[in-house]
């Protein structure tokens, strides 16, 4: 299956340019932009674009993983498609030796055509179709079950294929401490993990290979994922009593790193990759010593993305309505924050200081989008100078922003990767047409 477009009209997008706008880094590794690479970018690539750092990217898995590796060295990284799925990204993940963790048939053909074999994909999520579930199984890919109709399905694929060998993960649902009861995999205090253990090993030709749990809670502590990793041992050694599991996968949820603002609107503490490394990976290693204990799985999506994208859009108009000023970017708060977060976005504003023409405000200033809508406001009171021409830029736009945006009232504007090594830009994703929001709808 080929899903991106490699056709030879996109040849041109695909060069990589140098536009002698060097990006430095601070003592934090974070981009250094400036107005000028703004402008020399915007030039290239239009008024309104996300700028992806791969390197940052490639830092980070090394990072997370590393933290579990040193003390439980079989660790593995499967990287959540869902929370940022640009595929030069799952590329990346692929390159650097991790598993596409997928959610859907959609995201498990993007691994597919980006080249990652089945048996480098784990299937998970509430809903597979029979025919995707079967053809996972049958390639080699993990795929953990979330409920008992899925089992039915593995029943009937299994008598269908008495000579096949299959194999399958299970979810388990079981309670942290937690508010919230999740939805998600087989409920262990009503016993539906025991009658999908039942049912399953009851068929001569199937084996249950792990245990999976994925749990998401907002404060996303330590404590959490000690206990997560707790429960999860306890039920590997009931559940395999006579063979130890292939692997244990503990999902993901886990904070990724942020600006000291965004930071601060957090109650609780932010953990970091080697706090979260030290909640999990020291219990794997009391338990299995040696060096053949199972594979131990997590399924990180922001903690490894968060940070590695920002968005930016030029100032192209002002306006003052009674009390309130005004300045307009091309963007929206779809862009930036499509899943409605409460938090305020890491805002930044690069002046054009040499222009003593430019029309411009002082603040407070509302940074508005483009939306009709009275809520499309980037942010609020923003209390410094601002003038037309000026860009916009929105740091730790990684997680949950692309992924999430709908085609509303504007088609979406293009991602260029900056390789910092290489001090070169690629696009890699070109700006949306109208063509291609309407291309779907049937006159
Ligand atoms: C099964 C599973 N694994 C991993 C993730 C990644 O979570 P996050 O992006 O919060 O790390 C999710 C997100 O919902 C998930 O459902």
């Amino acid at each position: 299956m080929q899903i991106i477009n490699n056709s030879r009209s996109d040849a041109p997008y695909k060069r990589k340019i140098k536009i002698h706008s060097k990006i430095e880094r601070d003592k934090d590794g974070k981009m250094q932009l400036s107005w000028q690479t703004l402008h020399n970018l915007e030039k290239e690539y239009g008024d309104s674009f996300f700028i992806l750092d791969l390197r940052q990217f490639e830092t980070n898995y090394k990072e997370f993983l590393q933290g579990f590796r040193s003390i439980y060295p079989n660790t593995n990284l499967g990287y959540s498609y869902k929370t940022n799925y640009i595929p030069k990204l799952c590329q990346t993940v692929h390159s650097m030796g991790g598993y596409a963790e997928v959610v859907s048939q959609m995201e498990y053909d993007l691994a597919v055509s980006i080249g990652v074999p089945p048996t480098r994909i784990i299937f998970n999520g509430p809903l597979k179709q029979q025919e995707d579930l079967e053809n996972a199984i049958l390639a080699g890919s993990i795929v953990n079950l979330d409920c008992l109709e899925e089992v039915e399905m593995v029943e009937a694929l299994a008598n269908r294929l008495p000579e096949q060998k299959i194999a399958v993960g299970l979810r388990c649902n079981f309670e942290i401490d937690t508010t919230r009861i999740s939805r998600f995999g087989f409920d262990v205090a009503a016993g539906e993990l025991d009658q999908a253990f039942q049912r399953l090993t009851e068929l001569n030709n199937c084996t249950v290979d792990g245990l999976h749990c994925h749990i998401s809670t907002s404060a996303r502590s330590t404590e959490s994922y000690s206990r997560r990793t707790q429960k999860i041992i306890e039920l590997t050694d009931y559940y395999f009593k006579e063979k130890q599991p292939r692997f244990i996968d503990i999902g993901g949820g886990f904070y990724g790193k942020m600006t000291d603002d965004l930071k601060s609107q957090f109650d609780g503490y932010i953990p970091n990759y080697q706090e979260y490394a030290q909640a999990v990976a020291p219990q794997l290693k009391s338990k299995y010593p040696g060096d053949s204990g199972p594979e131990l799985i997590i399924e990180p999506g922001v903690a490894v993305v968060s940070d590695v994208l920002n968005f930016a859009a030029k100032v192209v108009g002002l306006k003052t309505v009674r009390s309130r000023q005004i300045a307009l970017v091309v963007g929206s708060v779809h862009n930036v924050k499509p899943t409605g977060t409460d938090k305020n976005l890491s805002l930044r504003v690069y002046r054009d200081e040499e222009n003593s023409a430019q029309r411009k405000l002082a603040g407070p200033v509302d940074i508005v989008g483009y939306t009709c809508m009275e809520h499309d406001c980037l942010y609020k009171d923003y209390p410094g100078e601002i003038g037309i021409g000026d860009y916009t830029v929105v740091e730790n736009m990684g997680a949950y922003t692309v992924v999430f945006k709908p085609p509303f009232i504007r088609a979406n504007p293009p991602i260029i990767s900056y390789d910092s090594i290489q001090d070169e830009y690629q696009l890699i994703r070109r700006r949306e047409t109208s063509e291609d929001v309407f291309s779907t709808y049937i006159l």
